[in-house]
């Protein structure tokens, strides 16, 4: 424990304080999002411009006052300078104002455009991506990370800039006054500089660990609160809160490491400044007393206020660097997400028009999710346009994949899949997910109403559209009953079946010419599945369907049935076909007849 508190690591490699990366980030914010609004910069830049500008009047006019004072001038002078002091902090006050305001308006502007990219980004990303990269992930980007950059572009970067200008326009005034004294000053100037550059790698490397601790505890916040219904009836509150626990702890212990880092910053440049003022206050009374220097005990005291003025900036500065260090390694990560590259895109050239009518033929293909196991290798499937095909198999033998597949979700190996002879990698992506109405197995509903969930697949239809979709579903009694309100997230409210009907429904409304069942009545009780299946039959008229079923009953009336079993097509041909063959099929339609009687 004590050891992270001690901020230096024995670390002798030299670090620069920013690294080309570093520098490409910032040019990439700048070009991106601030260069723009370059005009509006400049304003802020012009007031706190003005604010440096008042400091230093004010530094000359308190030398004047105090002139007037050991001098027994004229009282009138004395207010003329009180007024105009007065007057210079007004004018400070009022940047104060509109600078904070000018500069948030700007940064979080910024921000908004940068987040909009984000999701305009993440919304291009292969399927797998997202398979891989937990959720919590692009919480803490998109809405954690953003935030902060923004609060630091909007007011600490401001700030800095400001104080940089104080810092600058008084050192020139003091230096105009009495260059000798602020040399003498700036001894203490190289060791601020070595304490900035120790302590920025050590930052850097705390801020990283914090933001993935962060990222961790949300990613645990989210699986555990989706999860909710296992935690509860498998007893495992206790888990869940010391996992969310662990994960508090880790992020409490890197705050403090990340203090711990930038500590010795603000006590080093006290130390220093206290050094300098030490040294003005005897070298510059050394000066006045021996009297061959132009130094007079006014000077003395306008150059300490000044140093004052300067080294109260100069802090900030530095504080403001320890967090530039850290924000770094935030808008690196955001970088990050921004130069992630889908590979599931449109091809060059690719056609928007295509025969969705036409067969559908998977050739040769090759395919698999991890490296070192294949799924698929040389797979031939057809199916047939305006017909009905089943692919049936165990669980886990890739029924689900090959509806994926023709979906382009994951982008084959070798081998192709045609639609009407075109390949689906030569079809615009939009326009090949357009052609499909889809039941799949992992339904997803939203926290609306039945109504609004169904009209999601196509925001266009009309209320009696709408109506007849759930009709035909067997969910518009349902719909009915429930009205506006919200099933709850994922549909936490439903039963599986009526989350089912909900996505049949889907599929009558869509009602695209290629028809994708993936197990779409499992859930469905004997009765409510035969009407459903009816409907889902007359749906089917004239469309290619590909049906994905283990109850197999549900299928004896298709063309053509495919069977599966790890990945390879054991068995094809018509219901009756398959029978007389006497193989994996027939074994399975016995087994499950007989369950069934
Ligand atoms: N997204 C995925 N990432 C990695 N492996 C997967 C993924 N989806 C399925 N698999 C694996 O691929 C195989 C086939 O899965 P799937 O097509 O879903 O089978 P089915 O639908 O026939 O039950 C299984 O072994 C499964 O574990
Ligand atoms: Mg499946």
């Amino acid at each position: 424990m004590f050891k992270d508190l001690i901020p230096f690591r024995r670390d002798r490699t030299r670090h620069p304080l920013f690294t080309a990366e570093d520098r490409e980030n910032i040019m990439w914010f700048w070009n991106g999002y601030l260069k723009k609004r370059t005009i509006w910069l400049v304003a802020v830049l012009g007031l706190i411009f003005l604010q440096g500008i008042a400091y230093q009047q004010f530094l000359s006019l308190t030398e004047k006052g105090l002139r007037v004072i050991f001098d027994n001038g004229a009282v009138t002078d004395l207010i003329r300078v009180c007024a105009i002091v007065f007057g210079l902090f007004a004018l400070r006050g009022t940047a104060s104002y509109v600078v904070p305001r000018l500069s948030t308006w700007l940064a979080s502007g910024a921000v908004m455009e940068m987040r909009r990219d984000m999701i305009d980004h993440l919304m291009t990303f292969d399927l797998a991506h997202f398979e891989m990269t937990p959720p919590g992930d692009y919480i803490l980007k998109l809405v954690q990370q953003a935030q902060t950059l923004s609060q630091f572009v909007g007011q600490a970067t401001i700030s800095a800039v400001r104080d940089f200008f104080t810092v600058i326009i008084v050192s020139g005034y003091l230096i105009y006054k009495a260059p000798f004294l602020f040399f003498t000053a700036l001894i203490v100037a190289p060791v601020i500089l070595f304490v900035l550059q120790r302590t920025s790698n050590g930052i850097k490397e705390v801020q990283r660990k914090s933001e993935s601790a962060l990222g961790g505890y949300m990613n645990a916040l989210e699986e555990t609160l989706s999860g909710m219904r296992t935690v509860k009836i498998s007893n495992q509150e206790r888990f869940e809160r010391e996992r969310l626990t662990v994960s508090t702890e880790k992020i409490h212990d890197l705050q403090i490491r990340l203090q711990a880092a930038q500590a010795i910053v603000l006590p080093a440049i006290d130390l220093a400044s206290a050094f300098a003022y030490s040294l003005v206050i005897g070298v510059g009374g050394y000066m006045a007393i021996a009297s061959e220097h132009r130094i007079d005990g006014a000077t003395i005291i306008t150059f300490l206020i000044g140093l004052v003025m300067v080294f109260d900036p100069l802090r900030n500065l530095a504080r403001f660097f320890t967090t530039l260090q850290s924000r770094l390694v935030i808008l690196r990560s955001v970088n990050r997400l921004l130069n992630i590259r889908p590979t599931i895109t449109d091809a060059p050239g690719a056609v928007a028009e295509f025969d969705t009518k036409g067969d559908i033929r998977f050739e040769d293909v090759t395919f698999s999710y991890a490296a070192d196991t294949e799924l698929f290798q040389n797979l031939s499937m057809h199916f047939t346009g305006g017909h009905r095909t089943a692919i049936v198999g165990a669980t886990g033998s890739g029924k689900t994949t090959v509806l994926s597949l023709l979906g382009r979700l994951y982008e084959v190996e070798a081998g192709q899949i045609t639609i009407g002879g075109t390949n689906i990698r030569d079809i615009q992506v939009n326009a090949l997910r357009q052609s499909f109405s889809v039941v799949a197995q992992d339904i997803v509903i939203f926290n609306a109403s039945i109504f609004e969930n169904i009209r999601y697949v196509r925001p266009d239809a009309t209320d009696a559209e709408i109506w007849e979709a759930a009709e035909n579903a067997e969910i518009a009694d349902l719909m009915r009953a429930r009205g506006e309100a919200k099933v709850g997230p994922k549909g936490a409210q439903l039963s599986g079946g009526q989350k089912q009907r909900i996505a049949i429904a889907r599929a009558f409304l869509r009602s695209a010419p290629i028809l994708l069942l993936d197990e779409a009545t499992s859930a469905l009780d004997q009765r409510t599945e035969e009407k459903v299946k009816r409907a889902l039959k007359r749906l089917s008229e004239g469309k290619t369907t590909l049906i994905v079923a283990h109850r197999l009953s549900a299928i004896v009336d298709v063309d053509r049935i495919y069977v599966l079993d790890a990945g390879r097509v054991v068995e094809t041909g018509s219901h009756d076909e398959l029978l007389q063959q006497q193989g994996l099929y027939a074994g399975m339609y016995t087994t499950q007849k007989s369950e069934y009687l």
